[in-house]
């Protein structure tokens, strides 16, 4: 007899989770603990384990698929109508810096009157009172806010409106002392070790602004239909009518530009470095061979680059103020590189003339998902223009699995595919919510 979709789902999470267990009991190594509160090397062990890693993917595909399957579809749906509320929350409790104050605060959390005192914003907000009327028996609720997330695992109510960290609310950490991010909150994320909670900032910043607008855009008669970069949700929300890196360059939006600096070196970090080292053979090319990082923001890639081959000369290539701004950081945060000449950073616009005509790699990393088909074509008509024969362009950038199944997918489709890691049924082929970020991270190049 056949079993059900329930019962398939529900055999894989037992069996995934019994190769978790093997794993762990065979190298020592700990199970992953909701309530760590932190993440450190010692709690994410068990992703140096290939096994380990594919278990776990296949626990949370399955596990969100079961959610899909047995909540009531009306609920499932709202959450998703919810989405926008959610990141609101997170973003409220990250600029509130409730992270870094629970971090001092210590296991045993804290109230959340206190956290806001401590932000400087209404307690009454973050920690919103229910009004149930003066009669009401029923106890007034705080912490509406922080309880959202913490329903959602991010955060832990260790007691009636007092919270502590855990595993998820530690990766918003700056691990800056709370009284330096009030005393200086422009730089709240510059010089950190992990820029992974400049990424969250960012996004729940602008792109979240701009996403909510995104149907308005498509439905504007012109701007819906236009390829051009003025035409973009990121216009209709900012009210700007200038190409988005005029904007961005004015002096008034210096704190973004510095946050945008870091947040995309928190994207770069999301990839393991192997993205990047084993995307071409780099110990092939010849001594003093120059690469040309072209949008290479803050040079993330560059400095992986640059520290494992030696022998290559890296040019990072990005808007001026970008990357004036990366060469400011290099100069403090990695002098030898920088002192040595091997990678040096250039101001350039993709949509001139590319001046580096000896360049043996052309790499670009996360740009041409970016733009529309005329501006991709135009960034690598440049390229093409100042490449030699011997020059490789690599791309680096996000595969987007079809979610239909693999018979449907015409041949030549199936065929590139093959080379994806695919899941088998009932799961969705790309392993649907439990790999979905390269999708998140499209629909955010959507709105730009
Ligand atoms: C998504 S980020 C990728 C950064 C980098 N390649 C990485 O992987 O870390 C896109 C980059 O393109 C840069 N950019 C945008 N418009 C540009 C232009 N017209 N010329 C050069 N760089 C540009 C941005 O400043 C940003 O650094």
């Amino acid at each position: 007899m056949a079993l059900s979709t329930l019962t398939q789902l529900s055999n894989l999470i037992s069996q995934s989770v019994a190769t978790l267990e093997r794993i762990s009991t065979e190298t020592g190594i700990a199970l992953p603990d909701l309530d760590y509160p932190t993440i450190a090397v010692e709690s994410e062990l068990l992703r140096t384990n290939t096994a380990a890693i594919e278990a776990a993917r296949a626990i949370a595909a399955a596990g969100r698929q079961l959610a899909a399957l047995t909540m009531p579809p009306k609920d499932y749906v709202f959450e998703v109508v919810f989405g926008a509320h959610l990141a609101a929350s997170l973003r409220v409790c990250m600029e509130a810096n409730a992270t870094e104050i629970l971090r001092e605060a210590g296991p045993h959390g804290l109230h959340a009157d206190k956290i806001a005192g401590k932000s400087h914003i209404d307690g009454g907000k973050l920690g919103a009172y229910m009004n149930c009327g003066p009669q009401s028996t029923i106890r007034q609720s705080k912490a509406r806010i922080m309880r959202h997330l913490a329903s959602h695992h991010i955060y832990r109510e260790v007691a009636p409106d007092t919270f502590a960290n855990n595993r998820l609310s530690a990766t918003l950490d700056t691990k800056k002392p709370v009284a330096e991010l009030f005393s200086d909150p422009d730089n709240k994320h510059t010089g950190t070790s992990d820029a992974f909670p400049a990424a969250a900032a960012w996004t729940l910043d602008l792109w979240a602004k701009a996403a909510c607008n995104l149907w308005e855009t498509l439905k504007d008669p012109e701007a819906g239909f236009s390829n051009e970069t003025i035409d973009s949700t990121w216009h209709r929300t900012l009210g700007i009518d200038v190409p988005f890196h005029r904007w961005f360059e004015q002096p008034s939006q210096r704190k973004l530009r510095t946050l945008f600096g870091i947040a995309i070196k928190g994207y770069a970090e999301m990839n393991p470095p192997s993205t990047v080292l084993d995307a071409f053979p780099w110990a092939s090319l010849p001594e003093g061979a120059v690469i040309v990082d072209v949008g290479g923001g803050i040079g993330s890639a560059a400095l992986l680059l640059g520290q494992k081959y030696p022998h290559l000369r890296v040019i990072v290539q990005d808007l001026p103020e970008v990357a004036a701004n990366a060469q400011k950081n290099w100069q403090i945060q990695f002098p030898e590189v920088h002192q040595s000449g091997q990678v040096t950073f250039e101001g350039h616009d993709f949509f001139t003339p590319q001046p580096v005509r000896n360049a043996s790699v052309f790499f670009l990393r996360y740009i041409v998902h970016n733009w529309s088909d005329p501006y991709a074509r135009k960034i690598l008509t440049h390229l093409r223009d100042a490449a030699n024969p011997d020059t490789t362009l690599v791309v680096v950038d996000h595969i987007l699995p079809y979610a239909c199944p693999q018979e449907a997918l015409p041949p030549d489709i199936a065929a590139l595919s093959e080379a994806l890691d695919t899941a088998a049924p009932p799961l969705l082929p790309n392993f649907g919510a439990a790999n979905a970020l390269g999708h998140s991270l499209d629909s955010l190049a959507s709105i730009s």
